[in-house]
């Protein structure tokens, strides 16, 4: 991490906060995660169709990325930045299907950067950076951010303060974009009906540090100088049935994670997986996915 990165404070989680929960070992995170180790919602059936098919959890998670990437608009020749980007599924997605030219992903996991920088994957440059920190030298065809807004800012900050935040995410999203450009985000947010002070309570500070989603209003009121939002759902399901594969999956590899890392472990994501689900069915949390353009 860069000196700048280690003096200056980041608004929401840190990297330490990051790394708590991110860094329990990619091989952990393998046992229970699809192949590609994406750790987000995906996009099950479309709402459109009346009956989708059930399909995997492979073949959802690669409907997820479609679904922003094609949402930018973005296709060969083009630069994509992930922000938030995790193992980096969306990177390789874009740099292998759509024939991006240079896709830049952004992570505060040590783990994620080293897995990521080891693989070594033409066209992919990989920084252990936050978005506060970080520095572009050129401008993007398209920026996508999933499952990495939840961090921007920390319980106990106001109504105010937060929309602040979120507002200097946009603000640098739009200055990092080319004119017209697109930004593809999907994050959890905060039912509308869960009293503002209660979310330190229920964001379960033990398994995400640091961390306090956003409410919908926050991410329309603190982009609305910078971008013109074109789309917006929330598709809570889509988190329920992802957690519920992965709760699955947890089960059934339950004996090589406790030896792999310990008992407690096992029991402590078993429970942080129940918990997640019974907060999206009781509508306390939303999955979100917003598709702005640049103004
Ligand atoms: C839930 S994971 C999602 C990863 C990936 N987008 C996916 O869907 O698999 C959240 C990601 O956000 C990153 N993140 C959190 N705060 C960040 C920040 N301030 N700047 C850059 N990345 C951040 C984490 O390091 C992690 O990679």
């Amino acid at each position: 991490m860069s000196q700048q990165a280690l003096e200056r404070p980041l608004s929401g989680a840190s990297a330490e906060a990051i790394c708590y929960h991110y860094d329990v070992g990619t091989e952990f995170y393998r046992l229970w995660l699809d192949h590609n180790l994406t750790y987000s919602a995906a996009r099950w059936d479309d709402p459109c169709q009346i009956a989708g098919d059930p399909v995997s959890l492979e073949l959802a998670q690669d409907a997820k990325l479609d679904f922003h990437l094609k949402a930018l608009g973005i296709g060969r020749g083009d630069s994509l930045l992930d922000i938030g980007c995790g193992w980096g599924s969306m990177l390789r997605r874009a740099v292998e299907q759509y024939g991006i030219a240079t896709a830049t992903g952004l992570t505060l996991s040590a783990d994620q950067h080293n897995y990521l920088r080891a693989l070594d994957l033409p066209a992919v440059e990989i920084r252990l950076e936050s978005y506060e920190v970080y520095r572009p030298v050129g401008k993007f065809s398209g920026i996508v951010s999933v499952g990495a807004l939840e961090h921007f800012t920390r319980p106990g900050l106001s109504a105010a303060e937060k929309v602040a935040i979120y507002r200097r995410f946009f603000e640098r999203c739009r200055g990092w974009l080319n004119p017209g450009a697109r930004l593809s985000l999907q994050c959890i947010t905060w039912g509308g009906r869960v009293p503002r002070n209660r979310t330190g309570c229920i964001m379960a500070q033990d398994v995400f540090p640091e961390t306090d989603p956003p409410y919908v209003v926050d991410v329309l009121e603190a982009s609305v100088e910078t971008f013109e939002p074109l789309y917006m759902e929330n598709r809570r399901s889509d988190y329920i049935r992802t957690l519920q594969v992965w709760l699955q999956r947890l089960r059934a590899r339950r004996r090589e994670i406790e030896a792999m890392t310990s008992v407690e472990n096992f029991g402590f994501y078993e429970r942080y997986l129940r918990r997640s689900i019974y907060g999206f069915k009781k509508k306390e949390l939303q999955l979100c996915r917003f598709v702005f353009q640049r103004h």
